[in-house]
């Protein structure tokens, strides 16, 4: 494949999977911002729901750049931003980045500023009825206090001696252990999609008509939803289980919880359609193995969430730059078009074009579905144009990835539940490695020395390995803020992660109206971390079609072109090389309020 070039003597020909060879085809009809972009395999993962829920189960040329490097701020991309828009068998909350160091009660992990919210200005609103709605979004979204920037940690030379020692110490060899055996295969699951478009009412329901959740509840639901005049957000209201989540009827977090189909056992993950919290769809998705992508084919909506700069194309690239390559497109709301073929077929072909040839998927599959009245969902439905499989055998049909149980230890904590001085609750998923009780172990980037007092995962197993998620109770001694959302759990030894904050980046730029200069500002994403970063360096350009460099020093990077880039984060960050982990070593950028860039880490470069 003529883009799996060895390039800087890294060969990533390995990392390819075969999806890209039906990619492939598309390579030189049209430019592709996938190019560079690679599939994840070691996935599966489980969520701490379990264990305190248990039983629920062409190319415009480019603008001169300018020679201001401090002035380069990367304007939204499109030319509109339309944007808007218990007691229940439902997740239990958690709470996010909590940083006291008293032990504190759990809090519902769904706060509007628990992530990052880069609000939009000018944003406009999809329907009318969330006008009120959504500004009130952006107004929370537009306190500082909302980002998710996570451990903001300066390695002082101490620590980073203290660093070095870790890295030379011999590794305790761990007995060999197989993993578990299992009935059914773990796939993650994440439901995107544009604001409005259907996804919780749609899980919601699915949940129900698979007998998670009882008739009961959702009856409870909907006389609760009926009293604040929100009757129709009965079944969204299965995830959507905050009080401002319900009291607005807009997801803001993700919300999870399990089902199990014939071959699988999936974690759902449904993300926040909002522009405003991008952050958590982000997050979420970098623990996904599949996903589901809603579209809403309400006259004008789905073109609104396409078209006119939402989130539908958004959502399908940060899929696809998370190393996301497994896709059905549920095409909703059919009902409000009278099951319309022609309808769902212009979707499917508009949609197709896209995913395709510039997202990257190989063969997203499309099946009509309307998550409020129900159709298609777990039973075929009688329709003369279509008589293809339903939604739950097409999730059934997804395929489980291999987890890598025997690489180095890598938690990404995703959570942190209860500080206290001493002791830290904390949830995560394992990318690789096990991890036990009594394991002595390192959360970076802080470099803060823990010993594992309780580990578990959703089936209660103590012995965890790569792809669990799961709870973890850490001793040490802890300082406020030294662990957080986006911090990550090693072991001492050669394979130890070394945080850094510079890094060379190769990415692929995404569709943004000026130029990224050297010197411009943005927000790095990976797993569950945000962090403001410089691009400090334009290294070179890169030539998609046969790998080659095009240009050193290129005095700016266009849409659509492929480059490798020197960051520097603000503080040190817990990322690393992506042929080492590749959870850690996918990065996104965004600056305001779009994806502009997504890649994968080629090298960490730390102090000499
Ligand atoms: P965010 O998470 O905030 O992005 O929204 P969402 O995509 O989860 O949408 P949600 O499920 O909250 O539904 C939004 C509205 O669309 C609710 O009023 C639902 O009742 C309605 N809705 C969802 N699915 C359908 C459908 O299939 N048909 C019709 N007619 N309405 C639907
Ligand atoms: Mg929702």
């Amino acid at each position: 494949m003529s883009r799996h070039r060895n390039i800087r003597n890294i060969n990533l020909e390995d990392e390819m999977d075969d999806d890209y060879d039906d990619y492939d085809n598309y390579e030189d009809e049209e430019e592709s911002e996938s190019l560079y972009t690679y599939d994840r395999n070691s996935l599966s993962a489980n969520y701490y729901t379990y264990l305190t829920d248990s039983g629920r189960n062409s190319p415009a040329p480019p603008a001169p750049p300018s020679s201001n490097a401090s002035s380069s701020y990367y304007p939204p991309v499109s030319t509109a931003a339309p944007t808007a828009g218990p007691a229940s068998a439902v997740p239990s909350s958690i709470v996010r980045n909590l940083t006291a160091p008293s032990l504190q009660q759990q809090k519902p992990s769904k706060h509007p500023n628990s992530r990052p919210s880069t609000p939009q200005a000018g944003s406009n609103l999809n329907t009318p009825k969330r006008t009120q709605q959504v500004k009130n979004l952006q107004t929370e979204a537009a306190s500082p206090s909302g980002s998710r920037v996570s451990s903001e940690v300066d390695l002082s030379t101490f620590r980073r001696n203290q660093l070095q020692n870790i890295a030379k110490a011999t590794s305790v060899p761990r007995k060999a252990v197989k993993p578990r055996a299992v009935e059914k295969d773990l796939i993650n699951l994440i439901v995107v999609g544009h604001v409005d478009a259907g996804k919780s009412t749609l899980m919601g329901h699915l949940l129900h008509d698979l007998e998670v959740v009882d008739t009961r509840t959702i009856d409870k639901f909907r006389h609760e939803a009926a009293r604040n005049g929100k009757a129709s957000f009965a079944y969204a209201w299965v995830l959507d289980e905050t009080e401002e989540e319900r009291e607005r009827g807009v997801t803001m977090d993700i919300g999870r919880t399990s089902f199990e189909t014939t071959n699988h056992r999936i974690v759902l993950l449904d993300a926040p359609g909002h522009k405003d919290f991008i952050s958590n769809m982000i997050t979420g998705t970098s623990q996904a193995d599949a996903a589901i992508l809603v579209i809403n084919a309400t006259t004008g909506e789905f073109e609104t969430g396409f078209e006119n700069g939402g989130q539908t194309k958004e959502h399908a690239l940060l899929l696809r730059s998370l190393g996301v390559t497994q896709l059905v497109v549920a095409v909703n709301k059919l009902d409000t078009v009278d099951w319309s073929m022609d309808r769902f077929e212009e979707i499917r072909n508009n949609l197709t074009v896209f995913l395709t040839r510039q997202a990257g998927f190989s063969k997203p599959k499309f099946v009509p579905v309307s998550g409020f009245t129900g159709e298609n969902l777990v039973k075929r439905m009688d329709l003369s144009w279509y008589d293809g499989p339903c939604l739950v055998e097409l999730i059934d049909s997804f395929k489980a990835q291999e987890p890598q149980s025997d690489g180095p230890l890598r938690i990404g904590i995703s959570d942190v539940l209860k500080v206290a001085s001493n002791q830290l609750v904390v949830s995560g998923k394992i990318e690789s490695g096990e991890v036990e009780k009594d394991d002595k172990v390192y959360i970076m980037p802080s470099v803060t020395p823990a010993t594992v007092k309780e580990c578990a995962n959703n089936d209660g197993w103590k012995h965890c390995f790569a792809g669990d998620f799961i709870l973890l109770t850490l001793q040490g001694t802890f300082e406020p803020e030294s662990v957080q959302a986006g911090s990550v759990i090693v072991r001492s030894g050669p394979d130890t992660l070394i945080p850094a904050k510079k890094f060379e980046v190769r990415l692929v730029v995404f569709e943004i109206a000026t130029p990224i200069i050297k010197g411009a500002k943005s927000e790095l994403y990976s797993h569950s971390l945000c962090m403001p970063c410089t691009f400090t360096k334009l290294i070179y350009t890169i030539n998609k079609s046969n790998g080659e460099v095009l240009k050193q020093r290129p005095r700016f990077l266009a849409k659509g072109s492929t480059a490798v880039v020197e960051i520097e984060t603000e503080h040190d960050v817990a990322i690393e090389a992506f042929t080492s982990c590749r959870a850690f070593g996918r990065v996104t950028f965004r600056s305001g309020g779009n994806t502009i860039a997504a890649g994968i880490v080629e090298k960490v470069i730390t102090p000499q």
